[in-house]
């Protein structure tokens, strides 16, 4: 099969504007998107920038707006796009560094805001502090999350507030206040009573829709809010 690709273009250090560069390439039907930008980048034109590495949906760093959407290059297969012109595009709302890539920091500034480890006043047991299979169960969709950014730039607040806190740091918030071996779930929910945490989500539920494993991030939100409510 043959594909047209459009891919958005820029490099800082020597382009005035972005611009979009047209490929063709024949890939199989199974190979993913990211076999096409590789053959892309391998065989055409090496200048070419983007981020990946694990190429099975783990590390989540080959994020990107393709064909409008966000969502991971490695996950997509060159067979759901056959007759269309692939536009790909870095994802929106970040500073683009080069091409694909984009300036990850601010995100990964709040991820780290919100505390993402366990916290626990109890001394550490002998071996590993348990947990029920029912316990577990809470955490069970959230834990998916590879933080590839994929919702934060898909969120029309994150877009206009870049205070808010984003989805995929309160998923991980999430992930402590409902994990019960954690005891600061007090001082969790205090930071995210705010306007720009977990209230400055507004249930537009992009998030949910584009993330690429399947969480269900604005019902997460949501349960923050509940929780919220519940200790005041
Ligand atoms: Fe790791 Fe796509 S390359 S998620």
């Amino acid at each position: 099969m043959l594909l047209c690709f459009r891919i958005f273009r820029f490099d800082p250090s020597t382009d005035k504007e972005p611009y979009f560069a047209e490929y063709e390439v024949s890939p199989e039907p199974t190979e993913r998107l990211l076999d096409c930008l590789n053959r892309i980048k391998w065989e055409q034109d090496g200048t070419l920038s983007y981020r990946m590495s694990c190429g099975h949906g783990v590390c989540g760093s080959c994020a990107m707006r393709i064909n409008g959407k966000c969502g991971l290059a490695c996950q997509k297969l060159a067979k759901e796009y056959e007759g269309q012109t692939v536009t790909v595009e870095p994802l929106p709302s970040f500073k683009v560094l080069k091409d694909l890539m984009v300036d990850l920091t601010p995100f990964f500034e709040k991820v780290r805001l919100i505390r993402p480890y366990l916290i626990s006043s109890q001394a550490p047991p002998d071996k590993e502090r348990l947990q029920s299979p029912e316990e577990r169960k809470k955490v069970d969709q959230v834990i998916r999350c590879i933080l590839c950014a994929s919702c934060v730039a898909s969120c029309p607040v994150s877009n206009e507030d870049d205070q808010f806190l984003g989805p995929a740091p309160l998923v991980w918030a999430f992930r402590y206040i409902f994990d019960t071996r954690d005891t600061e779930t007090k001082e969790r929910l205090r930071q995210l009573d705010t306007p720009h945490g977990a209230w400055g989500c507004k249930n537009h539920f992009e998030c949910t829709r584009v993330c690429p494993k399947g969480i269900p991030v604005t019902k997460s939100i949501n349960m923050i809010k509940k929780e919220i409510r519940r200790f005041q």
